[in-house]
């Protein structure tokens, strides 16, 4: 049974300082695998303590190995405490989902809890108990490798998805051993790192901070949320691992949060690096003092509490209050109970990578692509002559990094799903990888990448495309970044596709086949002349374990895509960053009778190339002019004054197919400057050749809100335009008031 409070009070008061000071903080998990000594600590006697009092570890996974240390620990714990084990379970365990920027192009809540929820069940078998999911930060810039992490740059999707991820991963009982406790993460801001540089600084001001970065952290911690981690990045000046406001005004006080605060990797000790603490004793002091629990790696707690404590620098209730939250999420985990909360090699084993598991991941596959371009109803296939040529033809890594435990065996190529569908059918498939999948000597953070025989490798691999280049009549070149250049500390200046795959594409167009593109990325791209080239144009984002099958059941058409933009792709990475939801500027472009004088580029447009929320499905639609069923609403009037906002639309191609109709609100003019666009809402209609159908919203004042210049959540009135289209460059537009 779960403890009552009055017993874990009971438990805490027992304890010594040092076992208290213990629970808040986390090893990494080589300090338990075998021999392994503590990271980073020479002192083994001291590494010896830390392993037999550290409150959790991070990193591990695999049911008897948990169970093994759990129970060598807990009976050498003075009060038997159980440890926590926690990993970063981002969107796959062994059934890998799709990268959650591709879940956002789903625009799917359901997508991310099916997913998340699959992912609690088989790692919780694994011996997982908190995975360190899901990332809600609100990103504008591809040259930032996390972006791969997040759902994308609007808040209001970024919230929607986030929380449906929370409700997968913990169900309705964090004790549940289907189950686990979420992380929301990285707090805050940690999207607006400078120049798309990771662990950078941010210089965002509060109203910003509060209008557009806090909406996305706002509902998974609502959803209840176990879990929020500190962010890497310092927050105008101040780091937050040692952000007092941030963390106790804003995420305790005002959203409520009353979970377990661990910092990022590290975040505690660079505190001293960013110049924010003297040493580590002063690090140790300032993050206690700004809430944070769990120090993840680093022994500013360990070192440094008990004679903070001593001195009354730090005081021991404050330090009591840490302990109880870790406790009570123990606690709530069941693990005092079970302390290997159902763990079970057996079991594992069992379930994971289920039929079932694979087809969900195999749907949320489908749901994810987004077709940017498709000339002449090049797609669906039709060929009875392709040629697959491009490194993702055969290369496994479909995954993300983050995928930290995916076995890429387990992973579809788009040879395998190839082969597979068109076994024994009249359609001849031949296959070459093109090229290598990135440059020689291109760094990808963990290994350099060099091959002493690169040039004449690739030449044959060359010769060999556009030999079969020749003998087809249609050509789909599988090409992307590679695994290694998106994720954490994967930042890039450049954001085109290697040059080594860029030269197979120039090499290949030139034999004018019909040509159809698919993109393998982890991020918007600088996509050069291929959008121009290719008769067709699929991203695939980072599909994960079902990546070949669910590509083929849309390239042949079992389903149409759907998927829209979560981020805008640009023209050039010198757009960066680049959101939709823009200001307009004094001079927005085109500004009458001043052509020039406007805020524009020479040298490029100032729009995306392709702009949040589009995605073209097989068939065609048409929206109908809005209707507004008032031209005002009534502030502070009781919660049932609203306007409906609807659209018909119709299906007018020859496809069944899934569109998402969004609804986005411009404030004409406020007590603040105001985006030119935001999305309020959408709604997703499934309709065959030539069906049509109503699509509604409601215009509610909560949706007018803002934190207006007397910073405060709050509406004001004014001229408003509501645009309903099917994707976020529509102007299909009607204008009400807020009176
Ligand atoms: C990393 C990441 C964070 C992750 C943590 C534990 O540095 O910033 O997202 O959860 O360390 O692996």
């Amino acid at each position: 049974m779960i403890m009552k409070k009055e017993d874990l009070q009971a438990l805490l008061n027992d304890m010594s300082l040092e076992e208290k000071i213990m629970q808040l903080v986390q090893l990494p998990g080589q300090t338990f695998e075998e021999t392994a000594a503590v990271t980073g600590l020479a002192d083994m006697e001291k590494a010896k303590k830390m392993k037999s009092l550290a409150g959790s570890v991070l990193g591990l996974h695999g049911a008897d190995k948990i169970k093994a240390i759990q129970k060598e620990y807990m009976e050498n714990h003075p009060h038997h405490i159980p440890l926590m084990f926690m990993l970063d379970v981002i969107h796959g365990h062994d059934t890998v989902f799709p990268c959650p920027l591709a879940q956002g192009a789903t625009f799917d809540p359901e997508v991310a809890r099916v997913g998340a929820q699959v992912q609690a069940k088989e790692a919780a078998a694994d011996g997982v108990q908190v995975t360190f999911s899901p990332m809600a930060d609100l990103v504008r810039d591809a040259r930032w490798g996390r972006v791969v992490e997040s759902t994308g740059e609007d808040p209001y999707l970024n919230g929607l998805m986030t929380a449906a991820m929370v409700k997968g991963y913990q169900g309705d009982s964090i004790a549940d051993k289907e189950h686990v406790a979420a992380c929301v993460k990285h707090f805050a801001a940690y999207g607006a790192a400078e120049a798309g540089r990771d662990y950078n600084t941010c210089e965002i001001s509060e109203h910003t901070l509060r209008d557009q970065y806090l909406q996305g952290y706002r509902l998974p911690i609502s959803e209840g949320a176990r879990l929020v981690m500190t962010s890497f990045n310092t927050l105008n000046g101040i780091p937050s691992s040692g952000n007092k406001w941030l963390m106790r005004d804003v995420l305790r006080d005002e959203m409520g949060f009353d979970g377990v605060l661990i910092s990022d990797w590290a975040a505690i000790a660079e505190m001293v690096n960013w110049g924010f603490a003297q040493d580590l004793k002063e690090a140790a002091a300032l993050a206690m003092d700004a809430g944070v629990d769990i120090d993840m790696c680093t022994e500013s707690y360990s070192g440094s509490l008990e004679a903070l404590i001593k001195e009354g620098r730090v005081s021991e209730a404050l330090l009591d209050k840490a302990v109880m939250r870790v406790l009570e999420l123990k606690n709530d985990l069941g693990l005092f109970e079970d302390p290997y909360h159902g763990a079970s090699e057996e079991r594992y084993k069992e379930i994971t990578l289920s039929k079932d598991s694979r087809e969900k991941a195999r749907d949320a596959v489908r749901k994810s692509l987004v077709l940017l371009e498709n000339k002449e109803g090049t797609l669906p296939l039709s060929s009875k002559k392709i040629a697959l040529i491009g490194p993702y033809v055969d290369d496994k890594d479909t995954h993300s990094a983050w995928a930290i435990t995916c076995n890429k065996e387990n992973n579809i190529t788009l040879r395998q799903a190839f082969e597979e569908e068109f076994a024994g059918s009249d359609v001849e498939v031949k296959y070459s990888n093109g090229s290598l999948m990135v440059d020689n000597d291109s760094d990808l953070g963990f290994l350099k990448f060099h091959s002493d025989t690169f040039r004449e490798d690739n030449d044959r691999l060359m010769k060999e495309a556009l030999e079969i280049a020749d003998e087809c009549d249609t050509i789909i070149m599988c090409l992307g970044e590679s695994l290694m250049q998106s994720g954490e500390s994967t930042s890039r200046a450049k954001i085109t596709l290697p040059q080594v795959q860029l030269e197979l594409f120039g090499k290949v167009k030139e034999k004018g086949k019909k040509l159809i593109t698919l993109i393998f990325t982890g991020r918007p791209l600088d996509l050069g002349d291929i959008p121009e080239v290719s008769d067709a144009l699929l991203i695939c984002w980072r599909p994960g374990t079902e990546s070949g099958h669910g590509i083929v059941d849309v390239l042949t058409g079992k389903t149409s895509p759907q998927g829209k933009l979560p981020m805008s792709f640009p023209w050039t990475v010198g757009q960066e960053p680049l959101y939709y939801n823009r200001f307009n500027t004094g001079r927005p472009k085109p500004f009458e009778g001043a052509s020039i004088f406007t805020s524009r580029y020479l040298d490029c447009p100032n729009e995306a190339r392709y702009p949040f929320g589009f995605g073209l499905t097989y068939s065609e639609f048409e929206i109908s002019e809005v209707k507004l069923d008032k031209t005002s609403i009534t502030r502070g009037s009781s919660a049932s004054d609203k306007a409906i906002a609807s659209v018909e639309i119709k299906n007018t191609g020859a496809y069944a197919a899934t569109q998402t109709v969004q609804l986005y609100i411009r404030d004409m003019a406020g007590s603040v400057v105001r985006p030119i666009k935001e999305l309020k809402g959408f709604k997703k209609v499934s309709l065959g050749p030539g069906e049509n159908s109503q699509v509604s919203f409601e215009i509610t004042e909560e949706m007018l809100k803002f934190w207006t210049a007397s910073n405060r959540f709050e509406s004001e009135a004014g001229k408003f335009k509501v645009f309903i289209g099917l994707d976020s460059a529509t102007e299909n537009e009607a204008e009400f008031e807020l009176v």
